[in-house]
């Protein structure tokens, strides 16, 4: 059985499964966090378990997951490739733990649907983690949008450029898995980041009901190719329209302290609109958010807006639902469901072609 919810009376006991490149953001707003406790760490290799040793001197390290899923915990928060989420998902929730997972929640609509079901049976909660719906601009964002001051809304543009130069050195293991995935479409550039932004738009404006997918590859080296250029356009249920366009440029240099890459959300209303500026680097220096209205454009320049905000802003998010101080998990399994049906069918579109006109 699950730990009841809510815990009042004692820190929420966090283990945290696979410490590759995203535990260098998941742990460190543990570790920060007052009313957490990392009580037991877990991967594979042994290297990442040294990694973290000196931060967890007291926390059980192991490469054994049953030594984790046997211990005293709350929560698991599992942080292996994508891949391997839902055999290590269900394995979690089937020992009666609450599961916290990365995005994407799984790589097919079955495996998505078998962390569902065991969440169900067990009675444990499931949340998926998505950082950039608690990036401080973008939650300032949906605020503005909802307020109505700008009018109702009528349109949402999302960019991305993935940038070569500039941020962290994201491990070699890191890239071997991503780089496979894109062998079966399901690639880095749009099945595993443009998550976040089929997310993002799910949280601003509801299901997206209708969605066309126009995906490229660019070859990196011999055998390996990255997702982009790719454009995809959606609708959701209320008919609001957004377009993505996600490019690569690799020679570009993009300062970051984590992840390099330039992101643009605006979402244009029928008075005016609102712009986040950047998400998960620190772009140009510009505010993170900018607002136009009647000829005026309002600067928002003390939002926290680093590459971790929305990390630090989630971990709150998950001790607030430990504690009964809300009961949306954000993102819950269901949410996550219809991110990945609409991620999916960005890819069956398309797999169905563009119309390639005849050129004398
Ligand atoms: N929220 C975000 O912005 C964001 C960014 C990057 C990655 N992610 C997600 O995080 C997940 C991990 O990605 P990553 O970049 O950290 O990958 P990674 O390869 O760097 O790290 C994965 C780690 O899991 C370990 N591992 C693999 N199988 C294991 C098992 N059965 N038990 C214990 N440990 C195991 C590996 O040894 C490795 O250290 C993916 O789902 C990815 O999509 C999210």
């Amino acid at each position: 059985m699950p730990i009841p919810l809510p815990i009042e009376d004692r820190p929420i006991r966090v283990a945290v499964v696979g410490l590759g490149q995203i535990a260098e953001l998941m742990l460190p707003p543990y570790l920060a966090h007052p009313e957490v406790e990392v009580v037991a760490v877990c991967d594979r290799e042994a290297s990442r378990l040294e990694r973290w040793a000196p931060e967890l001197p007291g926390a059980l390290r192991t490469k054994d997951l049953d030594e984790v899923l046997a211990a005293e915990v709350d929560v698991v928060d599992v942080l292996v490739p994508t891949p391997l989420h839902a055999d290590v998902g269900e394995r979690v929730l089937d020992a009666g733990h609450h599961l916290q997972i990365q995005k994407p929640i799984a790589r097919s609509l079955d495996d998505c649907d078998r962390l569902l079901a065991a969440a169900e049976r067990s009675g444990a909660r499931l949340r998926v983690l998505e950082d950039y719906v608690f990036f401080p601009p973008l939650v300032r964002l949906q605020e503005i949008v909802r307020s109505g001051e700008l009018g109702e809304p009528v349109g949402m543009h999302l960019k991305v450029v993935n940038t070569g130069l500039g941020g962290w050195d994201v491990l070699p293991t890191a890239w071997e898995w991503q780089l496979e995935q894109t062998k079966d479409g399901r690639g880095m550039l749009v099945f595993d980041h443009a998550w976040h932004q089929l997310a993002l738009a799910v949280w601003l404006f509801g299901p997206v009901r209708t969605i066309l997918g126009w995906v490229g590859e660019t070859e990196l080296a011999p055998g390996y190719t990255l997702d982009a250029p790719a454009t995809l356009a959606w609708e959701h249920e209320g008919g609001l329209r957004v377009t993505l366009d996600i490019t690569l440029a690799v020679d570009t240099f993009w300062k970051s302290d984590f992840y390099s890459c330039d992101e643009r959300v605006e979402v244009t209303c029928r008075r005016g609109s609102v712009r986040c500026n950047r998400i998960s680097a620190a772009g140009k220096q510009e505010p993170s958010l900018e607002v136009y209205r009647d000829g005026e454009v309002r600067s928002f320049h003390t939002i926290p807006d680093g590459g971790d905000a929305g990390f630090h802003a989630s971990t709150q998010h998950l001790v607030d639902l430990c504690r009964g101080r809300t009961a949306d998990a954000v993102l819950d399994g269901a949410t996550a469901r219809q991110v990945l049906v609409a991620l999916l069918g960005a890819l069956d579109s398309s797999q169905q072609g563009a119309v390639r006109l005849d050129l004398p």
